[in-house]
């Protein structure tokens, strides 16, 4: 699939917008218009409907160790300093970057890669960014070495492409976008915690950080979720809400943003059984984006390798999708599920931890001895009331981003086909398949002409639907050429009135995707699209 494609019709038909785009925009931040409001909050429901409302704690769910239950937060975005500092956040919330000396640009190090290039002995690293590396690297070698396209053979290209890691002297690198050589500076840590300031005064203690992540609200708020429900172990706290993150690099459409939305579960459980749960959580939320349509030949679940687990992980999974804008055979993370075990109720309790030589958490102490910083000393464990133990909860953690799964609904529904035309000539259509749970407009209604009363039968079906879902009256143009604006929009279903409406009153339904017409009864149309679009 054609991501320039997908990109433009995403504009063109209101899904998506870059932000403050009459300014030339802002790199990382996105705006959902029309349609794209309705799909996104429509994966958000989908996903408190499926994890949180329609959970029963009665049943053990498949696969489930034991019964469990499941609330909700809305946390505020600002949380209290410490919040971050005994999280890790303010020490190891980082990527590391290189900034260019010539062009000002900075980058992500492990995002720049290249290759070594010699021509007349001279060799050179051709760093680039771009998705197409090969024939980025090509031409940039042929403006290193100023040589015409014919000449390009005359570079020997040698060992393959790597990350800039492996160069050990940045002074051979030809950045990406520089004209001259060795313009990169040394990597540094760049924290990507966006700031801002409390109150009327901007100085280091009004200094507070936009969240991360939604998670940290959930474990702050621990001991009143337990204190204020009658929840017992095991139970989730799910939360969907804005985060923050001062990305280096964002790129790939809304793949990595500034501003995005998390939709996250922190689920609470015994240490003796959070390995099982962790498996649970990861095969439950994998099967939840096949549930929705995502092609399981372009999703996949990559367990991290124990050198790649944060400090605190002692497992976690990837779930990932070949969003189209990667490289043939790469994935890109949908969301993480991670085994936390009890470092961040620990954290808040104690105060920054870190592994000691024998892979234990224990408090950070600073060369006074003292603990570099303090928790809130509140008691954050948890005692059992039957077995009258008192544990600390591990933690298995789903989190996903919003705007991620938005974004692969959106490459995977891109779909072009050939249907017929007005005429009956067979034309390319562009359309989106969405499931019929996320598709922003569930159907559309239009009289066949504007005259004969069909445009006032057809108002009474579309606010007859209206009460139910979002719907769509359209009475301008061909009635293809309405058909085809539905096609791009994603609406399953589309119903129209037609001559023989007025006497016998059927209306037409039309499938979007096998393109099969079905006649029912105009007071059956709410029951059956509710029947189609909720299976
Ligand atoms: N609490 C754990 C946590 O935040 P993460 O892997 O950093 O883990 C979880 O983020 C999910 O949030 C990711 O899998 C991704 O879907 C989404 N996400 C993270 N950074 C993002 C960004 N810059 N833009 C869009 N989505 C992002």
């Amino acid at each position: 699939m054609d991501m320039d494609k997908l990109v433009s019709l995403c504009r063109r038909r209101g899904f998506l917008f870059q932000s403050s785009e009459i300014y030339g925009g802002l790199s990382g931040f996105w705006d959902y218009g029309p349609l794209g409001v309705e799909l996104k909050r429509n994966i958000r429901e989908a996903w408190w409907l499926d994890m949180v409302t329609a959970h029963n704690e009665l049943v053990k769910s498949p696969g489930a160790p034991s019964t469990y239950e499941m609330v909700g937060l809305d946390c505020a975005i600002i949380m209290h300093p410490q919040v971050w500092k005994c999280s890790g956040h303010y020490d190891l919330f980082h990527d590391m970057m290189v900034d260019c000396r010539q062009t000002k640009h900075r980058y992500r190090y492990d995002q720049v890669r290249g290759r070594w290039a010699e021509h007349r002995g001279q060799r050179v690293f051709i760093a680039t960014v771009a998705e197409h590396e090969a024939e980025d690297m090509s031409q940039r070698a042929q403006k290193f070495f100023k040589l015409r396209a014919k000449e390009a053979d005359q570079i020997v290209w040698q060992g393959e492409t790597t990350s800039l890691d492996k160069v050990k002297d940045l002074s051979q690198v030809f950045a990406p976008e520089a004209t001259e050589i060795g313009t990169l500076t040394e990597p540094r840590e760049f924290n990507l915690m966006l700031e801002t300031c409390c109150g009327a005064i901007k100085s280091d203690e009004n200094k507070a950080f936009l969240r991360p992540e939604t998670a940290q609200g959930m474990f702050v708020n621990f001991k009143n979720v337990t204190d204020s429900t009658r929840v017992k172990i095991p139970f989730g706290i799910a939360q969907i809400g804005k985060s923050f993150r001062n990305e280096i690099t964002p790129r790939n459409f809304t793949f990595r943003s500034r501003e995005f939305e998390q939709m996250e579960i922190e689920f609470f459980c015994h240490p003796d059984t959070s390995r099982e749960w962790y498996e649970f959580w990861r095969d439950r939320r994998m099967a939840w984006y096949t549930s929705l349509g995502l092609a399981s030949n372009r999703l996949r679940l990559r367990e991290h390798p124990p050198e790649e687990l944060s400090h605190y992980s002692c497992g976690t999974a990837d779930i990932e999708y070949a969003f189209p804008f990667l490289p043939p055979g790469e994935f890109g993370e949908l969301e993480g599920v991670a085994h936390r075990g009890d470092f961040d109720l620990r954290s808040h309790m104690e105060g920054k931890l870190v592994k000691n030589a024998a892979g234990c958490l224990e408090l950070e102490l600073g060369a006074d001895g003292k603990p570099v910083q303090k928790g809130s000393g509140r008691d954050l464990t948890y005692r059992d009331d039957i077995s009258g133990e008192r544990f600390t909860p591990h933690v298995i953690e789903p989190s996903a981003g919003a705007d991620r799964a938005t974004l692969a609904v959106l490459c995977e529904a891109y779909t072009e086909d050939q249907a017929p035309d007005d005429k009956g000539a067979m034309q390319t259509r562009v359309v989106m398949k969405f499931h019929p749970r996320l598709a922003p407009v569930k159907a559309a209604v239009f009289p066949l002409v504007k005259k004969d009363g069909m445009p006032e039968v057809a108002k009474e079906i579309y606010a007859a639907l209206k009460q139910r879902f979002i719907a769509f009256y359209d009475e301008k143009g061909a009635v293809g050429r309405r058909y085809r604006r539905q096609d791009e929009a994603g609406t399953p279903f589309c119903i129209t009135v037609d001559g023989q409406t007025l006497q016998d009153g059927t209306v037409t339904i039309r499938d979007r995707d096998t393109l099969d017409q079905s006649r029912v009864k105009s007071a059956d149309v709410v029951e059956e699209i509710a029947r189609r679009v909720e299976g």
